[in-house]
């Protein structure tokens, strides 16, 4: 399933906007276009080259049964903008970047896959894209990134209901900030197993899906992109698991970039700086300007608007990261063609590469 479906939506939609593809197994369509692969179509490349075969001279195909298997039904999407007619799936997207970043997404046309330990916000979440988008342009799906089996299963889900992925926007991340003279090794372990590895156990589940649409047609690209941060650009004082979590995530970018060009992906990370208004900085419970008035980190600040304040003085362009800072660096990563391993900063200058 997770060859055929993203090669069948190149082959039957064409590279600039591959068709959608619903999968149902041991379904019967008596009008669906009936393929037996055979018994040495073992791998992705045998596969494909054996479904181009027998698609060869057909065309308006609505659906293509594949014996054993079930039907693969072929529909297009409405959406129109920047991004139309592409399947993305967006880590974390329960709230804060990620929630945006999917919003974003739908509102120029992506079909969006919203995956997120929190389950029933990322389905409320996709909920409301669809009222506003229109229904089926969007899904909520369990991920825990942690877990390799959880990370097959979103992307299984993805698949079965659109048929693939161009775009993988990983992005979900945790922050414990602490010294290291204190730090407990527990908390250590769970920043770097969401920031670090639950982006290589992404990048491993996606890559097989992604690739299999440059097998269908070597003009097809697609684009893995990590949400990094400032902090993995340069260190970040009595926060260094997350900080060394996203220097890691830049290392990982650049190896997996080189890796999958002969896939046709692309894989890049933006570096945002510090998002004030999302839920992380100013949710009134536990968030960083509650935190870190309690903890006296701005000296003489006595409101959380002071801290905030305090934090604003520190960029250049004297205000926060937003979302639509984030989608400027988003679309030119997928314009792009002719860039891949790159780190891009969206900081208002507050980190400058060198
Ligand atoms: N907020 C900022 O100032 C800021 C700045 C730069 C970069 N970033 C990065 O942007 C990304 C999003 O940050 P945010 O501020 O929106 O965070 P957030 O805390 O508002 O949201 C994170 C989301 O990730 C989900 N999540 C947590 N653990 C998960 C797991 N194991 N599997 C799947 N989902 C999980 C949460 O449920 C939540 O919905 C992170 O990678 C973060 O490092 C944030």
């Amino acid at each position: 399933m997770n060859t055929i479906a993203p090669a069948l939506r190149v082959l039957l939609g064409g590279t600039v906007r591959p068709v959608r593809i619903a999968f149902q197994t041991d379904a019967v369509d008596k009008d669906a276009l009936a393929i037996s692969l055979p018994a040495d179509a073992d791998t992705p490349l045998a596969i494909v080259a054996a479904m181009k075969e027998a698609l060869q001279g057909s065309d308006d195909v609505k659906a293509v049964s594949v014996e054993g298997l079930g039907v693969f039904r072929v529909s297009t999407s409405a959406g129109q903008g920047r991004v139309a007619g592409k399947i993305a799936l967006v880590t974390g997207a329960a709230q804060g970047f990620g929630l945006e970043i999917a919003q974003s997404l739908a509102g120029e046309g992506a079909t969006v896959v919203l995956a997120d330990i929190n389950v029933n916000g990322a389905k409320a979440a996709a909920g409301e894209i669809c009222a506003a988008q229109g229904q089926g342009r969007a899904i909520g799906v369990a991920m825990n990134v942690t877990d390799a089996e959880s990370v097959a299963a979103a992307l299984d889900e993805t698949v079965r209901a659109f048929g693939g992925l161009d775009l993988l926007i990983s992005n979900a991340g945790v922050l414990k900030a602490q010294s290291v003279k204190t730090q407990p090794k527990k908390d250590f372990d769970f920043v770097t197993a969401v920031n670090y590895t639950g982006y290589f156990l992404c990048v491993q589940a996606a890559a097989p899906i992604l690739a299999a649409g440059h097998l269908a047609d070597a003009n097809y690209t697609s684009d893995i992109i990590q949400i990094n941060s400032k902090s993995g650009l340069v260190g970040s004082n009595r926060n260094g698991a997350y900080a060394g979590s996203k220097f890691g995530g830049i290392g990982l970018t650049q190896s997996f970039a080189l890796e999958l060009i002969e896939d046709g992906v692309k894989v890049n990370s933006i570096c945002p700086g510090n998002f004030f208004d999302g839920p992380l900085w100013s949710d009134p419970e536990n968030g960083l300007f509650v935190q870190y008035l309690r903890t006296g980190k701005i000296p003489g600040a006595k409101t959380l608007q002071d801290v905030r304040a305090g934090y604003e003085a520190k960029v250049p362009m004297k205000r926060g990261c937003m979302t639509a800072d984030v989608m400027k660096a988003v679309y030119y990563l997928i314009d792009q063609q002719y860039e891949t391993g790159q780190a891009l900063p969206v900081t208002g200058g507050q980190v400058m590469l060198s």
